[in-house]
């Protein structure tokens, strides 16, 4: 047996990889907390689990080579017994982790680098065969967005740093070659699109996608906390987003990753609005 098993398959970045695995013949299970609703295509085997309860994840450990981790927490907390589980069963892994992490600092700017900075740490001395795809802002996020623009026409929210804002599917993409190929092992690689955008700048982009004027409206953070908690975000959670806000710093990272792992460009944020655009109308 040399099953791949995808974790975060219900996810926007987990999913596009179920997708596509399937699409190359390849054997593959899709870990969810609820099979119920998971909608999943068929021909994934659908199995239930809960990350943050390691001995749930035996059954669908079992008879698995490879695992595409995505690790949906604000800590390590679990991890190492996580970790210790899979290597029970499969013998490589492929993570999915920030672009912001910094290599050499000893501390990262923000609880979510850190947090990446840790998982790697971790996997890195798991035993596990190791594979790290370090993504930037996902375009999926804008998603966050589609009732503000199908309502108001304007987006309010805290402003972060730009950066050059990478296409699920083109995560996926390289996924699936790294989960299903050799000689990626022990590499981290950084995944980017092709062009660095403002928040202001995306929310325009989504506007020419559905044909309408769209802006963006800066909130200073105080109020996106106040909103965010309002809508009952947990408090850990809006900490850590607008720790990302206020202390990411400018970058004009663009990488050639993407097409140098799948031959083809990396997608733009424009055609990802245009992929979306009935969301957003
Ligand atoms: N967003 C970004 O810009 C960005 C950038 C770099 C890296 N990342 C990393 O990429 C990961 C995936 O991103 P995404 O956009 O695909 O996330 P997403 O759409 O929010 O999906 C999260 C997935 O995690 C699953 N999950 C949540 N809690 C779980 C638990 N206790 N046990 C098992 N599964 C659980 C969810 O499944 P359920 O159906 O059970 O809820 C869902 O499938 C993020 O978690 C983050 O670590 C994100």
């Amino acid at each position: 047996m040399n099953e791949i098993l995808v974790t975060g398959a219900t996810g926007n970045v987990g999913r596009q990889v179920v997708v596509e695995l399937l699409a190359t013949g390849t054997a593959v299970r899709a870990l969810v907390r609820d099979p119920e609703t998971a909608g999943l295509p068929g021909g994934v085997k659908v199995v239930g689990g809960d990350l943050s309860e390691p001995e749930t994840l035996e059954e669908a450990l079992k008879g698995t080579s490879t695992v595409f981790l995505v690790w949906p927490f604000l800590t390590t907390k679990g991890a190492p017994a996580v970790l210790e589980t899979i290597a029970r069963h499969a013998h490589r892994i492929v993570y999915l982790s920030s672009s912001g992490v910094d290599e050499d600092a000893e501390r990262q700017t923000d609880p979510i680098n850190q947090l990446h900075a840790d998982m790697e740490r971790l996997i890195e001395k798991s035993g596990l065969e190791w594979t790290v795809l370090r993504a930037t802002t996902i375009a999926s996020n804008a998603r966050g967005w589609v009732e503000q623009i199908r309502t108001t026409h304007v987006v309010r929210g805290p402003d972060m740093a730009a950066t050059a804002v990478v296409h699920e599917r083109d995560i996926a993409d390289v996924a699936v070659r790294v989960l299903t190929g050799d000689g990626y092992v022990g590499t981290k690689f950084v995944l980017t699109g092709p062009q660095v955008l403002s928040r202001a700048q995306q929310v325009h982009t989504i506007g020419e996608a559905i044909g309408r004027l769209v802006s963006f409206e800066k909130v200073p953070v105080q109020v996106a906390r106040e909103q965010m908690l309002a809508d009952g975000r947990p408090t850990a959670l809006v900490e850590a987003l607008l720790a990302s806000v206020e202390r990411r710093p400018a970058s004009n990272l663009v990488t050639s990753t993407v097409e140098e792992i799948t031959g083809a460009p990396a997608r733009t944020f424009r055609a990802w609005a245009q992929e979306h655009a009935e969301e957003f109308r």
